[in-house]
């Protein structure tokens, strides 16, 4: 979603800001801007477009040291250009970008129109820049309580009458030296560099120049220069005691290299992936795994009654994958429900359960405020993030971290097999310290070591993934059946084909069909049947057969032998311990799911009205 950036220091601040700009388009936009200090003005640049738009539009020679820069989702006003952040206040004195939403935004703005200020956008975010203004002004005129032209304390006093989340930056022509940032519920990270400091609202932005970084928490706010900065609370207590935190990720990780678009990459990165998510983790000798950010002993570990996962989009589905393999593994009873309902429904916290929280960005809105919820009502949660740093790893306190590398396409690949995996190895550590045989513990210990090799023979099956894409891409429905550990598969598949192809996709359980869907199977309706080899082949041949029979077009998923000539098309996995098979039959639905939206033309990375992370309800 939205997207923050900001500078200072000695560089030329304009290309920083775009190249940053362009760094946080992954998230997901529909207008930019960005505003500097060019000559002791503000010059201000906003596009309702792309940010290669608002680079077409930057006049050349507009050079400054500080400024700041959004790319914006809309939630108060439609995508235009007025309200395109940044927001300024009518002298044009301060400059304001924001994440989040202002929740007490219509009575702020009625007291800005009361005392004569003319607001020009539909946003939140203007009355904020208004607002500081009227601070600094009132300093400035001595009659006011903040410190004559102090910004930061302009801001403070503004944020103590919002109520909302935000993660801000404020620029102030008269304060050309720094920059104001504050956060709450919006994340806002800092990054220093020599003589220079960099603001965004996500790392991606920042590590082309520096790896050393520092998250605000909270109601925090900072004041940055080039060679220093302060952090202190909303509240006046300093919080200055930060260390910074190398960031694991380099500029390279965010190029495509050779690939057109990060999805495709992002597929392909899947081994390596998996490689650094087992990494350490394998304990041969005792035929577990090692989780030591769980930070649970083995009475803990024995004292779990339940498992459940709580997450969003793909993350849910993983956490369904999660559940599957944690009952089969460990025999407790595990689910999954999507976090976006969980803290609506007054949920039962049951102290003996074990809760996960899955998310790739870390920052997903619901997701967090779930376990919020969680820690409310003393529920024991544990995270499964990828972005080390993020809102969900810190409030959770423990974990597993998910290792993918940076992820930059929406739709999620490498990050969702990460945690899947991440979750087998879960379900093994809850097996072993119960029931699971040791001789068992080392047939899944061989499994998980031998998946990254095996999914790199599904992605050398590319170009036949992609032939049998290319055949039915035009498809206005499918279907995507699966059966037990077939099920979240096929959920996920459908997830991923309609969010990039835009086709519409249906995940059904296989024994459901017959109970209502098998009235749509017909020839323009084709399904997707995920096969694992496991006891239920019998059954999903027969559900092959049922569909057939009625005239429906299928692509059998599978890593077992099925009938010659049955399917219509197959897609062959290689053989896995059961438990991890799901883990490999997603793969080839990535690929389907991508081939068939690139045959269609689709922007495969930014899929329309989609964000990477949504950081507002
Ligand atoms: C958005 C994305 C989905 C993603 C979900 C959860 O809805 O479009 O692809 O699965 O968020 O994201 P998270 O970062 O929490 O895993």
């Amino acid at each position: 979603m939205c997207g923050i950036v900001g500078y200072v220091g000695k560089r030329d601040a304009v290309p920083v800001l775009v190249e940053g700009l362009h760094r946080l388009e992954y998230r997901g936009y529909d207008s930019a801007g960005l505003a500097v200090v060019h000559r002791g003005r503000l010059a201000v640049t906003k596009t309702a477009g792309r940010v290669q738009d608002l680079r077409d539009k930057l006049k050349t020679n507009t050079k400054a040291t500080l400024g700041i820069g959004h790319t914006r989702w809309a939630t108060h006003g439609e995508p235009n250009e007025v309200n395109a952040h940044p927001h300024t206040d009518t002298a044009g004195r301060i400059a304001v970008v924001h994440n989040g939403i202002i929740e007490n935004a219509e009575q702020l703005r009625a007291q800005l129109q009361g005392s004569g200020v003319r607001l020009v956008s539909d946003t939140d975010t203007e009355a904020l820049a208004h607002m500081i203004a009227a601070e600094l002004a009132a300093a400035e005129a001595g009659d006011g309580p903040a410190a004559p032209g102090d910004l930061e304390d302009a801001v403070i006093r503004t944020l103590r009458r919002v109520e909302g989340a935000y993660g801000l930056v404020v620029l102030d022509i008269k304060n050309p030296d720094q920059l104001v940032v504050a956060r709450n519920g919006s994340p806002i990270v800092l990054g220093l560099g020599e003589n220079e400091m960099f603001v965004a609202s996500d790392v991606s932005a920042l590590v082309r120049y520096t790896r050393q970084v520092i998250y605000l928490e909270d109601g925090e706010v900072a004041k940055i220069r080039a060679t220093d900065y302060r952090t202190t609370t909303l509240a006046g207590q300093d919080a200055s005691a930060k260390i910074p935190m190398t960031v694991d990720a380099d500029d390279d990780d965010y190029e495509l290299g050779p690939y057109q678009d990060y999805m495709r990459k992002e597929i392909h990165e899947q081994p390596d992936a998996l490689r650094r998510a087992l990494r350490g983790r394998l304990d041969d000798r005792f035929a577990t795994a090692r989780l030591g950010g769980i930070n649970l002993d083995a009475r803990e570990l024995r004292s779990i009654r339940c498992v459940k996962f709580l997450g969003c989009g793909s993350a849910y589905y993983a956490g369904q994958m999660g559940a599957t393999v944690i009952e089969e593994l460990a025999r407790i009873p595990a689910d999954a429900e999507p976090a976006s309902e969980f803290r609506y429904r007054s949920p039962v916290v049951d102290p003996d359960t074990l809760y996960v929280a899955v998310s790739q960005s870390g920052e997903t809105i619901d997701t967090l405020m779930a376990v919020q919820e969680l820690k409310r009502k003393g529920g024991q949660v544990m995270g499964a993030v990828n972005v080390v740093g993020s809102a969900i790893g810190r409030e959770c306190g423990r974990g597993i971290f998910l290792h993918a590398g940076p992820e930059v396409a929406v739709a999620s690949t490498k990050a969702l097999t990460n945690m899947a995996v991440s979750f087998a190895l879960l379900g093994l550590l809850l097996g072993r310290v119960r029931d699971l045989s040791a001789a068992s513990g080392h047939r899944v210990v061989t499994g998980l070591r031998a998946l990254p090799e095996q999914v790199n023979r599904i992605l050398a099956a590319e170009e036949d993934i992609a032939t049998i894409a290319g055949r039915f891409a035009h498809a206005e429905h499918m279907f995507f059946i699966g059966r037990v550990r077939g099920w979240p598969v096929a959920r996920e598949g459908a997830q991923k084909l309609k969010e990039i192809s835009y086709v519409h996709a249906e995940a059904y359980q296989a024994g459901e069909l017959k109970h209502g869907p098998l009235a749509l199977i017909a020839a323009d309706m084709p399904s997707v049947v995920i096969v694992p080899s496991d006891d239920l082949v019998a059954k999903n041949i027969s559900t092959i057969e049922q569909i057939k029979a009625r005239g429906g077009p299928v692509i059998a998923v599978t890593s077992t032998d099925i009938p010659e000539g049955l399917a219509d098309a197959v897609i062959r996995v290689p053989r896995a311990e059961p438990e991890l098979e799901p883990i490999l039959l997603n793969v080839p639905l990535q690929i389907l799911a991508y081939h068939a939206a690139a045959k269609l033309g689709r922007d495969i990375d930014k899929p329309r009205n989609l964000a990477k992370s949504v950081t507002v309800e």
